[in-house]
């Protein structure tokens, strides 16, 4: 590495104070592939590629004041504009969360990440169409002090999109610890269509965290969060606890990203009105949509409009609903039943429901898994508490909460584009007549073998990618999502062995009950490269054995399918059909659950565009 990035890397770190804080961690984890060794690995910027804008983001250990009292230990990135406009990194005043980098569709981007964590990693562009060396594949992960050269053309249609780890078996640590940022891509069509804007255009990352006494972050993916994935005690809007924001009387544009580990959101407003859609993961829409709510999953990006001049009241809430029926069953039965410590009991034995009654018992299993902690990073620094202990007073998924408060407080200065426009920019849909494969979608079969949850059938490979994950480029695809096990019954307690019928990969394998259980959980699924569109959604039906049909009807009016989209909340027992470029360039473009516990236990997989 030169001087000269070195030098430049020193400014950057005393910029942000990152220097003070380069803790002990260790990196728990083994480097699996040697950084480096994978073919058209990036350490020096190509010579051909003349940038638009050029940008220096760095990962590195930090402080945030998050809490009152001691400053909390996150990883964040920070970044600068080394070439071209420096309106390419807007930096987020008081927060873990990384700058927003905005680009221009056609931009040439070129981003050098420096890594200054104590363990392997990597970023990801989520949404961004680009070559899959810049695509942060996990097999490009850098060790510590390493730097990876992406660059690409802004290739999107405006939009909101996102940046995060993607190292391997730790994205969900590593964004936890404060690794995420958002991407605003604008375009000429999108300039000219009247939304709020300014300080009227305002981001919302939606994310939970759970703290220790000490103010510090707690995180383990072992035991039950494995299955259900990270659940934080406290809801942050923009790395913010209690987030309340003072609003003019007027119209704004609300950015929504879902950056959670694995929470999904049920979103309203306090005072019942409705939420007024205007753009989905690939951007606007054609025209706004209204829903009475909206489902977010991790991930996902949607963007709202909504009018303050029509609040009832002075403070109007963003609310998170309750919904049932996609988590597993005793899930669901121990929070109805009061949570708390009882629920962390029960799951335990829910656990031990899951390794199929042989081997380990529940408790058994916890404590046993309770002695040595494997995830390095702020999250990890604290050690000696368990995954049980992070069970105890979580938010239950599902349940009811408050997001954000904006509070009606002032004139506006200005009403320009106050309006909401009754058409916002073509869309031009995908079409069936398009696709190759018109009767035979390709599969992506969620599923599981004992507690290893499954994509076609498959855990996670490197590189590895079957003839059904084999696509030739510039082609046009027809998918279909679905769960792949046959109907079953689902009556007895935790423990006892349910019934299945039908075709499954398992083999009776794990237990009846570990299935009814991995059956019954909702996955967001995001497909790397081109956005999709979804051309059918069918609804768990009575007696299918996945999930519930009461359940589904509690979330089924929150899902906006008008859209691009590039992650899509599968419930239990639905099948989604969708349409999906592999254009332009080939290599490898994950697939995987959304939910990170779950992406970093491996329910992920590769599509080899050749
Ligand atoms: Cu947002 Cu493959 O990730
Ligand atoms: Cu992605
Ligand atoms: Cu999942």
């Amino acid at each position: 590495m030169s001087d000269r990035i070195d030098a430049k890397r020193r400014h950057l770190l005393q910029a942000i104070g990152a220097g003070l804080a380069l803790a002990a961690a260790k990196p728990a984890f083994p480097v699996i592939l040697k950084p480096g060794a994978f073919k058209g690995y990036k350490r020096e910027a190509t010579a051909a590629f003349a940038p638009d804008v050029e940008i220096e983001l760095v990962a590195a250990p930090g402080r945030a004041q998050i809490l009152p009292g001691p400053a909390t230990r996150v990883w964040r990135y920070s970044a600068r504009v080394v070439k071209g406009d420096p309106g390419a990194v807007i930096p987020l005043p008081d927060t873990y969360l990384g700058p927003i980098l905005r680009f221009r569709t056609g931009q040439r981007v070129r981003i050098t990440l420096h890594n200054r964590l104590p363990q392997r990693f990597i970023t990801h562009w989520h949404g961004m169409h680009v070559p899959f060396e810049a695509d942060g594949h996990p097999s490009y992960a850098i060790g510590p002090d390493e730097s990876y050269v992406y660059e690409f053309t802004v290739e999107n249609r405006a939009g909101t999109y996102w940046y995060h780890p993607h190292t391997n078996m730790i994205t969900g640590a590593q964004a936890y610890a404060g690794l995420a940022g958002l991407i605003y891509v604008d375009d000429d069509e999108a300039d000219q269509v009247p939304l709020p804007r300014g300080d009227y255009d305002v981001p919302l990352v939606l994310q939970d965290r759970t703290f220790d006494q000490g103010n510090q972050l707690r995180y383990d993916r072992r035991g039950p969060i494995g299955i259900i994935g990270f659940l934080g005690e406290r809801i942050l809007v923009n790395g913010r606890p209690d987030f309340t924001l003072d609003v003019a009387s007027r119209s704004y544009r609300f950015r929504i990203l879902n950056g959670s580990n694995s929470r999904i959101y049920k979103l309203a407003w306090s005072d019942g009105e409705p939420v007024t859609v205007i753009a989905t993961d690939g951007g606007l829409l054609e025209r706004p949509v209204t829903r009475p709510y909206l489902m977010i999953g991790p991930g996902e990006r949607y963007e709202l409009w909504r009018d303050f001049s029509k609040a009832k009241g002075s403070e109007v809430r963003l609310e998170s609903l309750e919904y049932h029926g996609i988590m597993p069953p005793p899930y669901e039965r121990m929070i109805a039943a009061g949570g708390g410590m009882g629920m962390m009991g029960g799951m335990g034995g829910m656990m031990g429901g899951m390794r199929g009654g042989r081997g380990m018992g529940g408790m058994g299993m916890m404590g046993g898994m309770m002695g040595r902690q494997e995830i390095s990073g702020p999250a990890g620094m604290m050690g000696g508490i368990g995954p049980m202990m992070l069970m105890a007073n979580h938010i239950p998924q599902g349940s009811r909460f408050t997001v954000a408060r904006f509070r009606v407080t002032r004139k506006p200065e200005t009403l320009d584009n106050q309006e909401l426009p009754d058409k916002l920019r073509p869309l031009p849909r995908l079409r069936l007549e398009d696709v190759v494969n018109p009767d035979k979608p390709r599969p992506i079969a969620i599923g599981n073998h004992g507690r290893q949850f499954t994509l076609n059938g498959q855990a996670f490979s490197m590189t590895g990618a079957l003839p059904i994950e084999t696509f030739p480029v510039n082609t046009i695809h027809l998918m279909e999502i679905f769960h792949e096990h046959g109907p079953m019954e689902m009556e007895g307690e935790h423990g006892e062995t349910a019934e299945h019928g039908g075709p499954s990969a398992m083999g009776g394998q794990g237990g009846g009950m570990a299935m009814a259980m991995m059956m019954a959980m909702v996955h967001p699924i995001h497909l790397h490269g081109h956005y999709f569109q979804i051309v059918r959604r069918q609804a768990p039906e009575a007696g299918g054995g996945h999930g519930s049909v009461e359940g589904y009807e509690t979330v089924k009016d929150g899902f906006v399918d008008e859209g691009y989209q590039d992650t899509v909340l599968a419930m239990p027992g639905e099948r989604i059909r969708l349409i999906k470029p592999f254009d332009k360039y080939k290599g490898l473009f994950l697939y995987h659950c959304h939910n990170l516990e779950h992406e970093d236990g491996e329910m992920m997989r590769n599509f080899k565009v050749v």
